[in-house]
């Protein structure tokens, strides 16, 4: 309780400012933007790769650049939800090269992966927002804390919530940055549970569609290559939109956590009022969004003389 309290207290007494760089780097804005622009010309799904690391960033030990280091199989790359999974570390190198030719040694890679984000979520047609910058790099990298603090596929809302909780989000948070999953693709190994023998029932999950689920049957057969990639969000895999929520009211979310946000009991209480608002109204999902993209942002940051600013985003000053 003491430890859920200090966080929630750390994460609203933030010190983080919009202007941070406004003397040090000025120009970097427009230096991360064009970076992101050209690796979305390459491929577009790097957009949703990007957003998902800034996530996968703070849940774990707060936004401090922990999931960019590399090392053994104890760091948080190796982790389940990171493994042969989290991607656009060439990325987010180059972005650092890039920033670092202009304005060298100022800039975190926690807030270069903030700054992404936004511009992921925005050259996707989403919304925009003022990032709140001047995060510094910590120096901690573990497996065994990012398989704990991350969600899976796989658990129920409960579990779910308490993930969010434990980092200072709530359930309106859980809901709208849930809507990430509007943009990117997942692989049958992250959802064939559902397909054929849901829990040991012998049944595919039932609150899949059934279309859908003939769909992804013949994608993902059993004893399939379950490395195969399939949208998120199957009717507009490139757009930030609401869509995503449309699909979940229509029995179309891809993986287990999602769907349970509208179908399963515990939803009725808590999560499925606001996926249906969200469903019907894209303006409040997406300000939603921006609000929780902004809360997650501000999840534990080093600041002051705190952490480090990274001259490689992969390893820990020397
Ligand atoms: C209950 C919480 C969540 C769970 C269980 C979850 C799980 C997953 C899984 C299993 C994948 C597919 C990974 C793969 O197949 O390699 C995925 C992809 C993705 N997730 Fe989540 N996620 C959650 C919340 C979030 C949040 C909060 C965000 C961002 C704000 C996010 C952003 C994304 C994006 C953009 C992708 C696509 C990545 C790509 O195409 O490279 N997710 N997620
Ligand atoms: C991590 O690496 C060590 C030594 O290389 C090995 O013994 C261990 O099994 C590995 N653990 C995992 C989870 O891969
Ligand atoms: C979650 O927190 C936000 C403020 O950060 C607040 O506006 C919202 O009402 C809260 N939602 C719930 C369900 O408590
Ligand atoms: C489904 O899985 C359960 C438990 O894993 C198993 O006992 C059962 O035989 C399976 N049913 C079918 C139809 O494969
Ligand atoms: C997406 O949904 C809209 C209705 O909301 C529909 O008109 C359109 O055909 C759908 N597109 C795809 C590719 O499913």
């Amino acid at each position: 309780m003491l430890m859920i309290s200090l966080l929630l207290c750390s994460s609203v007494r933030s010190q983080l400012t919009t202007d941070f760089y406004s003397k040090t780097c000025p120009t970097l804005p427009s230096i991360v933007r064009r970076q992101v622009q050209s690796a979305i010309k390459t491929e577009m799904r790097m957009a949703a790769s990007l957003l998902r690391l800034h996530f996968h960033d703070c849940f774990v030990n707060g936004c401090d650049a922990s999931v960019l280091l590399d090392g053994d199989n104890t760091t948080e790359k190796f982790s389940a939800a990171n493994v042969n999974s989290a991607r656009g570390f060439e990325v987010v190198d180059a972005i650092k090269t890039a920033v670092e030719n202009t304005c060298s040694g100022v800039v975190s890679c926690a807030d270069i992966l903030a700054i992404a984000s936004r511009d992921s979520v925005l050259l996707s047609g989403g919304p925009t927002w003022k990032v709140l910058l001047g995060r510094r790099d910590g120096t901690v990298s573990s497996a065994a804390q990012a398989n704990a603090a991350l969600p899976s596929p796989f658990e129920a809302l409960d579990q779910i919530i308490q993930k969010y909780t434990n980092v200072g989000l709530n359930i309106t948070d859980v809901v709208s940055l849930s809507g990430a999953h509007t943009i990117g693709l997942a692989k049958c190994s992250t959802f064939d549970n559902r397909l054929f023998n849901f829990s040991g029932t012998g049944a595919p999950d039932s609150t899949i569609e059934m279309s859908m689920l003939a769909d992804l049957q013949s994608f993902c057969p059993a004893n399939g290559d379950r490395n195969r990639f399939t949208a998120l969000d199957r009717n507009s895999t490139d757009l930030f939109d609401n869509h995503y929520f449309k699909n979940l009211v229509n029995g179309k979310g891809l993986l287990g956590s999602d769907q349970i946000l509208y179908s399963s009991d515990l939803a009725a209480s808590t999560t499925k009022s606001l996926v249906e608002r969200y469903s019907q109204d894209s303006k409040l999902f997406l300000n939603d969004f921006v609000n929780s993209m902004i809360k997650m942002g501000n999840i534990s940051p080093l600041t002051g003389s705190n952490g480090e600013i990274r001259k490689n985003c992969r390893a820990v000053n020397s």
